[in-house]
């Protein structure tokens, strides 16, 4: 049975589009091929409930060896003492260390929504808020940084069970080290979402929050480049109770053509290669951050030391996220509104823009492809110069950094 033809015409539509847009998207990436090949494997077909060596089903032995393969190759990467492979997303890897750690509605303290941090985060309408009794903290209302002392007198007087850092939107180097301190004056667990930053963390790019962490959560397709997913990592005394969290605890038969593609991309995260693409990762993150704030952008905390940027588009050019995102799509670069911490616009429209490195990283950019990817969004949203002009030259860019070339549908 051959592709069909509609399907065909998705993908094509699709890959074209990848090819011919830049992608400022925080979370997102260009696998490898070799990742792309695991996803769509053979794989796919097998039912293997349970572990590596304690299957519910038999025929599990090249599954077996795959899963293992990942499961100790992240465990070297990251120093971890145990993984754990088989969350289907983020998401799920959150609710299964919740579930491991703590009983429905026991307090945890987390990084709030407009701050930067993640729905899975005790969100009213994600199950995690439903479930847990969430507190949040912010960031300093001053240079926007987080704000430590904050974090330990809110910990102190609601005394969680759990303290949750790691976000979705947040530029600077967050201390693991600090939060660990915290978590100890009130007999909390320290569980860390390294979902953004995994990749630079692998690179040792950033603090491993594997060493001082009870567990860490991840999403595999960020940063670190590999097949959609999530992964736990956590201190071998924990072991027992995350395997059982994630499974039977909430998931059933684990994705295993996933699995190998995460697998894959620990692999290549392993390579000098990924070393270098994580260091330029940050660089092109700077060089695009500075290119902004000499055009006197609002840059949050004034500049980056990660992947990704936050700036303030209502307050400079009086438009909204939306309007900006739309605007920018409308040139050919991709990026995402963004609520920004005491942001006094809806999540629908917003006043901010999230943007980020990693994608055009892969597929080449450096310093000088950011500084020109800098001054055309700064034109666009000036609106200082023809959008057939700013097409063009995004069109330029993404033919001198072609992606996927040997892809065909
Ligand atoms: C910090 C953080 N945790 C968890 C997730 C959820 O990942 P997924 O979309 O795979 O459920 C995200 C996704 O953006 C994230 O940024």
């Amino acid at each position: 049975m051959n592709l069909d033809k509609k399907l065909i015409d998705s993908l094509n539509g699709e890959l074209k589009r990848q090819q011919n847009h830049i992608e400022l998207i925080a979370s997102e990436n260009y696998v490898s091929e070799a990742v792309l090949i695991a996803n769509g494997s053979i794989f796919t077909n097998k039912y293997c409930e349970g572990y590596p060596g304690k299957r519910y089903y038999g025929g599990c032995n090249f599954i077996d060896e795959v899963e293992q393969l990942g499961i100790e190759t992240a465990k070297e990467i990251f120093e971890a003492e145990h993984v754990n492979i088989q969350p289907h997303s983020g998401s799920q890897a959150n609710a299964a260390a919740y579930k491991a750690f703590l009983k429905p509605g026991d307090k945890v303290l987390a990084m709030g929504l407009k701050a930067g941090g993640h729905l899975s985060h005790g969100f009213s309408l994600n199950s995690s808020g439903e479930i847990y009794n969430f507190e949040f903290y912010g960031v300093s209302d001053k240079d926007y940084y987080i704000d430590y002392n904050e974090i330990k007198e809110k910990a102190l007087s609601f005394m969680p069970k759990m303290i949750i850092a790691g976000a979705s939107a947040y530029s600077r180097e967050i201390d693991f080290k600090k939060f660990r301190e915290i978590a100890d004056q009130v007999g909390a667990y320290l569980m860390v979402d390294m979902a953004h930053i995994a990749g630079l963390v692998a690179a040792k790019e950033h603090q491993n929050p594997c060493l001082v962490a009870d567990v860490v959560t991840t999403t595999t397709h960020k940063t670190l480049r590999g097949a959609r997913g999530g992964m736990i990592l956590c201190k071998k005394e924990y072991a027992k109770k995350v395997d059982s969290a994630v499974f039977p605890g909430i998931q059933g038969g684990p994705l295993e053509n996933l699995i190998a593609g995460k697998t894959q991309a620990l692999l290549e995260a392993k390579d000098i290669s990924f070393k270098e693409y994580a260091k330029q990762v940050i660089k092109n993150a700077k060089t695009l951050a500075k290119v902004l704030i000499d055009n006197n952008f609002f840059v949050l905390t004034n500049g980056t030391d990660n992947h990704l940027i936050n700036f303030d588009v209502k307050s400079t050019f009086n438009l909204t996220g939306k309007q900006a995102e739309s605007i920018l799509e409308s040139i050919g670069i991709i990026c995402n509104k963004e609520l920004l911490p005491f942001d006094q616009e809806s999540s629908v429209n917003t006043s901010g823009l999230r943007v980020g490195t990693a994608a055009m990283t892969t597929r080449g950019f450096k310093e000088e492809e950011f500084i020109k990817v800098g001054n055309i969004i700064v034109k666009a949203l000036k609106k200082s110069v023809d959008i057939e002009i700013l097409k063009k030259e995004v069109n330029e860019l993404c033919l001198k950094f072609p992606i996927y070339e040997n892809i065909r549908y």
